[in-house]
């Protein structure tokens, strides 16, 4: 496995390989970026991951200070998991001095997330498009834990005509259901008991949707319910949107719904979903 931190190098690695997949990721690796990583290298016969801390979709109130690092364990993940490059761009080579161009992607970035986290899609945008621009991978590959970065993605890769095909991975949880993600490392031992409330709160609308429940407004009454009996969780929202548009919906009909929500626990905001 090929480690590098250039532009230059990255373009004269890639130019060896006809198929590339590729996995961008902020480090601090769990087995759900590495079954993005095994995915790509089973489906292009190369796999390229970038780690890149992306300062421009924190907010000044985030953790982009704190957010964890472990390089040498990444690496030995990555090389375990199939990886064959692994570039690990400083800030400098991303956002060199003088940069001023950005990708603003409208409506799909602006409910959800995108209204709780101004620029956030924007800071995604723009730097996913510079690695897909050295990278030029044939494939990339995301998770659906992410649920609206997965549709900000398609919207530009469509608009912009990026040459790349975006496949969307399942989301990879905990044995009790908590969805894997990098700021899990924040939650002690208390917390990470009361995280799993997020999970169960899906399941509770996906069993009443499956038992004929298509009235949204119910469905988020029975989630908020299930999280009301974790002290520890403070909701940020709870969502049941149309999965193409993200516009909240008043009823289910056949395109079914993305089921979303994001919840404090202490000062960790977490994330998950469920398409139904
Ligand atoms: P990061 O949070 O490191 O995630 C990298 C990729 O792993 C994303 O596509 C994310 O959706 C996926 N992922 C995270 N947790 C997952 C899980 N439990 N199951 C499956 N996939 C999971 O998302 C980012 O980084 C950044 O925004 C990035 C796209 C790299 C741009 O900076």
């Amino acid at each position: 496995m090929q480690v590098v931190t250039t532009i230059e190098a990255v373009r004269a690695a890639r130019r060896q390989w006809a198929e590339v997949g590729f996995v961008p990721t902020m480090g601090f690796l769990h087995a759900g970026h590495l079954s993005l990583v095994q995915q790509a290298k089973a489906e292009n016969g190369v796999a390229i991951a970038s780690i890149f801390v992306n300062p421009t979709q924190f907010g000044p109130n985030e953790d982009f200070a704190s957010y964890p690092r472990d390089t040498p364990r990444d690496l030995a993940l990555l090389e375990a998991a199939g990886c064959d490059l692994v570039w690990m761009p400083s800030v400098e080579e991303i956002y060199p001095a003088g940069f001023s161009s950005y990708v603003e992607v409208e409506g799909v970035t602006e409910p959800l997330e995108g209204a709780r986290r101004p620029g956030h899609f924007r800071g995604v945008a723009t730097v996913v498009t510079k690695l897909f621009n050295v990278v030029q991978p044939t494939k990339a590959y995301f998770g659906q834990k992410d649920a609206q970065q997965t549709v900000v993605i398609r919207q530009f890769v469509r608009d912009l005509a990026i040459p790349v095909e975006v496949i969307i991975a399942p989301t990879i949880r905990e044995a009790d259901g908590l969805a894997m993600s990098s700021r899990n490392s924040y939650l002690n031992a208390e917390q990470r008991a009361a995280a799993p409330v997020l999970y169960r709160a899906l399941l509770a609308a996906q069993t009443a949707y499956a038992a004929g429940q298509t009235d949204a407004e119910a469905i988020r009454q029975l989630m908020l319910a299930t999280l009301a009996q974790e002290p520890l969780a403070q909701v940020d929202y709870v969502s049941i949107a149309d999965p193409r548009s993200l516009q909240e919906l008043a009823t289910i009909n056949q395109q079914g719904a993305l089921v979303s929500l994001a919840v404090r626990i202490g000062k960790t905001r977490l994330i998950d979903n469920l398409v139904v």
